[in-house]
């Protein structure tokens, strides 16, 4: 029976988990494939590391040249993470020759079109499903299931810690930074968190999901980022009572053949279908004019989910080996599609405004909206003590660059104690 060799680069909790997949479930992945499937190499800089699993007489290595310089592995598995030095080895496995797999979403947001355009010029395949919602097949989706139909929008809950912290702190109760420690400790959260709550990483994904949905480049530095660092409590109770709920959405949006891809914190309604996805995990809701509406979910981050969508592209690297189609699903996308600014994007608008509580106020903040052609779907006071009051608006779809001039109008006002909140709602029919 043939046999194809693999390589892992890094053991970290993605790669023992690829690593103890491939050794547990050799026999089952034989017979599903048709040939043989053996882990050769390992690349590892830290030695002294504890393995979660036996690895055998498996070499383990910290030399990139013993697997580079093997001619018998087909594949290699990038899991390390980071740019650099993942960056060259992606590159001088596909030059010479070797099929990579990656999970590394910092690295694809940065510099995808680079290395596609490697792997092109090689023959050779690039795949990374598990760079996005982890065993999700959703990029697998984009790229062939759905291709028949232009895809006008895709919506995805694709980071797992801020969606677990925000779920915690709607259901619990809970204060933000209590909940991102437990969220540490669960093994889901980035190395540095920040890029989790600032909403880097769900950037990064975004980024992806756009180049895919829309055939077209595009890279992080496109996608405009907000994080969930400034959503409170009393944000969560007050879009509560309006039947809204808080999560951080990654927005893709084609409109007249430009492109919106935007992540921030948004207040859906709770009838929304990624308003039913809590904790940890992920879902992506892609729209298009012939099929409708799809919705993928499951656990978007982790050691076995991450290693089952990896496994998913060896597989599909296998049989494109067996029957001689390497590099023939590789798209190197151009930017053929602009990026529309954030300001000249048309969204909803949920805002928080602390005001003094005296005749008119309302009036003057309303006219000075309405100037920027603001216009309002629903108002709320809220009376506090002190002699202010709290003023919640929802607006119709507005032009974001009009309503931030409204709002730099209104923070100037002597009767504007604070402008508290300011949040997107999306997903409103
Ligand atoms: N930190 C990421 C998350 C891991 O929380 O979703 C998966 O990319």
């Amino acid at each position: 029976m043939e046999t194809i060799n693999i390589a892992i680069l890094g053991l970290g909790t993605v790669g023992q988990g690829v690593a103890i997949m491939l050794l547990k479930y050799e026999e089952f992945l034989e017979r599903q494939l048709g040939c043989k499937i053996v882990l050769k190499r390992i690349l590892e800089k830290d030695w002294q590391k504890e393995l979660d699993f036996d690895k055998g007489d498996i070499p383990l290595s910290d030399n990139w040249q013993d697997v580079l310089t093997d001619p018998d592995i087909q594949i290699v598995i990038e899991t390390m993470g980071g740019i650099e030095p993942a960056k060259t080895f992606i590159r001088e496995a596909l030059q010479s020759g070797k099929n990579v797999v990656t999970a590394n979403k910092d690295l694809l947001a940065l510099h995808g079109q680079e290395l596609f355009g490697i792997a092109e010029e090689a023959g050779t395949d690039l795949y990374f499903e598990a760079s996005v919602g982890g065993a999700i097949p959703i990029l697998c989706a984009l790229r062939q299931n759905l291709i028949s139909d232009p895809i006008r929008e895709v919506m995805g809950i694709v980071n797992g810690t801020t969606n677990y912290i925000l779920s915690r702190m709607t259901d619990q109760g809970d204060d933000f930074s209590s909940v991102l420690a437990d969220a540490q400790k669960l093994g889901f959260a980035e190395a540095n968190p920040a890029s989790d709550v600032e909403g880097l990483d769900a950037g990064r994904k975004a980024a992806i999901l756009s180049t895919l949905a829309f055939q077209s480049q595009v890279t992080l530095d496109d996608v405009y980022i907000e994080g969930i660092t400034g959503i409170t409590r009393e944000d969560i109770l007050f879009a509560d009572q309006m039947d809204l709920c808080i999560k951080l959405v990654a927005l893709c949006r084609e409109t007249d053949g430009k492109i919106e891809v935007r992540v921030h914190p948004a207040l859906l309604p709770k009838a929304h279908p990624l308003s039913s996805v809590k904790e940890a995990y992920n879902a992506v809701f892609v729209k298009a004019d012939r099929l409708g509406e799809v919705m993928l979910y499951g656990r978007g981050a982790g050691r076995f989910p991450t290693a089952s969508a990896i496994l998913g592209d060896v597989a599909e690297i296998v049989r494109n080996i067996r029957f001689g189609s390497c590099g023939s699903l590789t798209r190197v996308y151009q930017r053929e599609k602009a990026i529309l600014p954030i300001e000249d994007v048309e969204t909803r608008f949920f805002l928080r405004l602390l005001l003094t509580d005296r005749p008119g106020v309302l009036a003057t903040v309303a006219r000075i909206l309405g100037r920027y052609q603001v216009s309002l779907d629903t108002v709320n006071q809220i009376d506090l003590i002190g002699g202010n009051a709290e003023l919640i608006f929802v607006t119709h779809l507005v032009r974001e660059g009009d309503l931030r001039k409204a709002l730099e109008e209104i923070r100037g006002l002597e009767i504007t104690k604070e402008v508290i909140t300011v949040l997107r709602v999306e997903g409103v029919a």
